[in-house]
């Protein structure tokens, strides 16, 4: 089938559509360059360089298309805090534009991303889907409104959406760079330079941390579950087990045969202490579960990093 995968030269889209075009997929790639890389573009993708705001250009781009994997957005919330106008201009301006060039091109299904950000980390764990949304940044209200107009379109125009709630997403071609990084690019990147790593607070708070493939695999599973399942919903996509930042950073160590001891920060304001997904829903309804051992996933990783 064609496909169009928005932020496609990013970490999770470009893992994405690197596994669309070993299913034998056709794939478009629709990316402004703002956080994602040119190399992560596939050989075999279409690639249309531009912003997700851009209405002549995702018209060009959706134009045939069957399934929309919208992967594209500001992912960092201090960078939302400090400027939410870009974040909100990406993630909701941004959605909308995809979704209403979907629906007036005929595309079938739009699977999003959406983020873990939405509960804002005050719902019992494991958290279900129908918890009460608490967004706590502006990057978490942009997806929550994202999330509606998805859900808008699906009752209005039944164009299929689903919404993927990732939890902590980590693999390769995470970029360990920048003030905006995720913790465990960060944390291999330091321990490999002999680096004590930088831990914010007391490295008791635990995330629910998903491997890259097994978000890519949800992504698929999204792509084709029935409609009469999955439309106008939103589903937690998570790792399967709660883990501290300090029982991370002790298997990392192991993998990577050093034992140096983390530099420990102010905690952060604002940071969520536990983050853990109840995924039933997405077994049920679109036959999917993490399958990637935590361990493994990290050795995975840090072996990119070689
Ligand atoms: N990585 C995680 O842990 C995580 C967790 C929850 C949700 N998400 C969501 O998953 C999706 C992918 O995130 P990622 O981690 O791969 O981040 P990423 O920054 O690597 O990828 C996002 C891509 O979108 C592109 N982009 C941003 N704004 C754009 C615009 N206006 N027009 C065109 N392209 C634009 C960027 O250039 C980048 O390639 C995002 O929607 C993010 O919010 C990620």
């Amino acid at each position: 089938m064609l496909t169009l995968v928005t932020g496609g030269a990013g970490f999770i889209g470009s893992n994405l559509a690197d596994a669309l075009i070993a299913e034998g997929h056709e794939v478009r790639i629709l990316d402004d360059l703002s956080t994602g890389f040119a190399e992560n573009l596939p050989a075999a993708s279409t690639f249309f360089e531009g912003d997700l705001c851009d209405a002549e250009l995702v018209a060009e781009a959706v134009e045939g298309v069957e399934v929309v994997f919208h992967q594209g957005a500001r992912g960092s919330v201090p960078k939302s805090i400090e400027t939410p106008l870009l974040t909100d201009r990406s993630n909701v301006l941004g959605t909308l534009t995809v979704l209403d060039a979907a629906h007036r091109a005929g595309v079938r299904r739009v699977v999003a991303a959406s983020s873990s950000s939405v509960y804002g980390g005050v719902a019992p764990r494991p958290t279900v889907e129908t918890s009460p949304l608490s967004p706590k940044s502006p990057y978490a209200a942009s997806k929550v409104a994202a999330e509606l107009y998805l859900r808008v379109y699906w009752e209005l125009h039944g164009l299929e959406t689903v919404a993927l709630r990732y939890f902590n997403v980590y693999g390769p071609r995470q970029d360990p760079n920048g003030p905006y990084a995720a913790v465990i690019p960060r944390f291999i990147a330091a321990l490999r330079a002999g680096e004590a790593p930088q831990v914010n607070g007391d490295g008791g708070q635990s995330r629910d941390f998903a491997f890259v493939a097994d978000v890519v695999a949800a992504n698929l599973a999204a792509a084709t579950a029935p409609a009469s399942a999955c439309a106008g919903k939103a589903y937690n996509v998570a790792g399967g087990s709660e883990r501290s930042l300090l029982e991370m950073l002790e298997i990392l160590g192991s993998i990577l045969g050093t034992d140096i001891a983390p530099e420990h920060l102010d905690p952060r304001p604002g940071d969520v202490r536990h983050s853990f997904a109840d995924t039933s829903a997405a077994a049920a309804d679109l036959g999917w579960a993490p399958v990637t051992d935590f361990a493994d996933g990290l050795r995975a990783t840090a072996d990119w990093f070689r």
